[in-house]
């Protein structure tokens, strides 16, 4: 009888053996024909099926928002300076990428994690902080190096007006709300942030849309897919940080000594306490 040549990979989101590729069944002709956007093409790679307009307008919002936050963020200040290192596009991209993580834009997947249970378990604001506080876990989502209580992050209210004008529930978002009242009335830092925004909303989204059973719910959280929404946006960014740096032919960074002698300083202060 026959064989069948055993599989080495297997692979379920795309497929480029017939005339034309497709992503998750949808051929490339008709993603253009239909003017479907980005979010449309990450709604078939990623999860696998087509979702409402008013989905993949999130995503593609969440794409545009967290493109770019400016040259200080730790991510741009990396590819920034492997950029003036000399070094080629992917290396200065990759370097930038490095950075993020749990400070630093890859809070979204524990945000939608540690929100989603908090709620799902019914927990006041008062609860979920201090249970967290105990644990000594900052709860991700919270908290921002610049932005204040009197300063907040318009991306964060941007994304906030979308869904309350477009998704049928905002309630993981709305508890975060509350969780965001009780932590500003312990420091005016600790605002709601982006990725805590995105987090909590992308929740709503799987919840609401109707397009998702629990059990894929739960597995993409515990895979962790929101911290992609992240990485992919702020590659432009730092991609645009890489060519910045080129046109403009900048020399090998080398940081101030004053940093240095400063920190020398405080060491010889320190020992000589001890
Ligand atoms: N939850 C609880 N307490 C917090 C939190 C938080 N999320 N963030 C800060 N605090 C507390 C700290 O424990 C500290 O208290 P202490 O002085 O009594 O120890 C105080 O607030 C100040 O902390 P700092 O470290 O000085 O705050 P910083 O401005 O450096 O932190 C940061 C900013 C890293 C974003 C922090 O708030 C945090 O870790 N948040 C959770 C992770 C997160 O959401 N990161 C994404 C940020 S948005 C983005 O990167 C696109
Ligand atoms: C960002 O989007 O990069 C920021 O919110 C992080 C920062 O440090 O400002």
């Amino acid at each position: 009888g026959k064989v069948r040549a055993p599989t080495h990979i297997i692979s379920t989101i795309s497929d480029d053996r017939g005339e034309e590729p497709c992503y998750a069944g949808v051929p490339m002709s008709s993603i253009v024909e239909k003017g479907m956007g980005v979010g449309d093409v990450i709604s078939l790679l990623w999860f696998k099926r087509s979702l409402p307009r008013y989905c993949t307008q999130f995503i593609e919002i969440c794409i545009m928002l967290c493109a770019d936050h400016g040259p200080c963020v730790s991510g741009a200040h990396n590819t920034i300076v492997t950029a003036r290192a000399g070094k080629d596009l992917v290396s200065s991209l990759v370097s930038g990428l490095l950075t993020i993580g749990p400070r630093f834009g890859g809070a979204v997947d524990d945000a939608a994690r540690y929100f989603k249970d908090a709620y799902d378990r019914k927990l006041t604001p008062y609860e979920f902080v201090e249970s967290m506080k105990k644990k000594g876990i900052r709860v991700p989502g919270i908290g921002h190096r610049i932005k204040r209580g009197d300063n907040r992050d318009k991306r964060v209210e941007l994304l906030q007006l979308f869904a309350r004008t477009n998704f049928p529930s905002t309630k993981y978002m709305e508890y975060a709300v509350e969780v965001e009242t009780y932590t500003l009335s312990k420091a005016n830092n600790l605002v709601m942030n982006v990725d805590g925004a995105i987090g909590t909303l992308f929740m709503d989204l799987l919840a609401g849309s109707g397009m998702f059973t629990k059990q894929e719910i739960d597995e993409i959280v515990s895979i962790g897919y929101l911290n992609g929404l992240f990485v992919l946006a702020r590659s432009i960014g730092l991609i645009g940080h890489t060519f910045d740096q080129k046109r403009l032919k900048q020399p090998l960074y080398r940081h101030p000594w004053e940093d240095e002698w400063r920190a020398n300083e405080d060491f010889i202060t320190y020992i000589g306490q001890k």
